[in-house]
């Protein structure tokens, strides 16, 4: 690069002072459940300097003030402080255990003509930018079809509304086509050509299947009904253990009696006096009686 083209210092931002550390702290516990220990300091400096600096170089402390007046500032800030990594058929194990085992029990217990019939629902909370969801969608539109009378119902949820907006458009990097089985990218997955080269598109069947909305899992999240199965995976380990307790009582009042809900790998509900069994690690369903 030519020195006429380098590219100026970005201007220093006035330090985060312990007090304002504290605002933060309480402010995001409060909204998100989310606990910014200490150790967090230098990752919330990092992911909110930007914000600062696109608006004219705020300090720490005026930031604080505007995103505890303007709710739509605080949405901002935890977008910018969430971990949105997410793949898809992450944790390949969990899909594993719904083609081998769930799926062809709910299949043979419908042939039978008992339990809940043919309409399945499932809810992929803190579902960053679709990834989730859309992985679901395939193994169960794979192992359920529409032909045989099996509706499903995928409902999408996340705080953040910049990645659910992502997640909506159901387009990715065609790079991210390599982490898909093949068979479900060739039946599910739509190249892009002309504009939309380089990336891929869940197609229509899909995208039918999936819906969106905004859900704070600090929250009551309203009448969303009950669900066969809950993916909330890596999303509670950033909560402390009290609004970790409080979200999952929350997702477990959502479980059908027979439903699973599956937390990320290194999240547990053990030692947490859950009303649940352990059907494998980190997959859990309603104790009964
Ligand atoms: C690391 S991603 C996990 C995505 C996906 N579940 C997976 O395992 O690949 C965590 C997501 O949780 C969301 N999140 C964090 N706190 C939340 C809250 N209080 N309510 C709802 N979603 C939240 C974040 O916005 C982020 O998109």
């Amino acid at each position: 690069m030519s020195k006429d083209h380098r590219e100026a210092p970005e201007p220093s931002l006035p330090p985060l002072g312990e007090r304002e550390f504290l605002g933060y702290q309480r402010l995001v516990y409060q909204e998100a459940g989310i606990w910014l220990s200490p150790a967090k300091r230098a990752l919330l400096v990092g992911r909110i300097s930007r914000r600062l600096r696109e608006l004219g170089g705020l300090s720490f402390g005026a930031y604080l003030r505007r995103a505890e007046e303007d709710a739509e500032e605080r949405v901002r800030l935890l977008d910018a402080l969430c971990t949105h990594e997410t793949h898809f058929f992450r944790e390949p194990r969990h899909f594993e255990l719904l083609e081998r085992d769930v799926l062809p029990r709910w299949r043979a217990r419908a042939d039978t003509g008992s339990g809940e019939g043919r309409r399945v629902r499932v809810w992929s909370a803190g579902c960053s930018t679709g990834e989730e969801p859309f992985s679901l969608a395939m193994v169960l539109r794979h192992h359920l079809p529409a032909e045989e009378g099996w509706s499903i119902d995928i409902l999408a949820t996340d705080l953040s509304t910049r990645v659910l907006e992502q997640a909506r458009q159901a387009l990715w990097p065609l790079e991210k086509s390599e982490e898909i089985p093949r068979h479900y990218l060739r039946g599910y997955m739509l190249r892009g050509v002309g504009s939309q080269e380089g990336r891929m598109k869940a197609g229509p069947e899909l995208r039918a299947l999936v819906r969106f909305q905004r859900v704070n899992l600090n929250d009551e999240p309203g009448l969303l009904g009950r669900f066969d199965l809950i993916f909330c995976r890596n999303v509670l380990i950033y909560f402390d253990a009290a609004s970790k307790s409080r979200a999952v009582e929350r997702l477990l009042s959502h479980l059908s009696p027979q439903g699973l809900l599956f937390l990320g790998h290194s999240e547990s509900l053990s030692g947490l006096g859950w009303r649940v069994r352990t059907v494998t690690p980190t997959v859990y369903t309603p104790k009964r009686g």
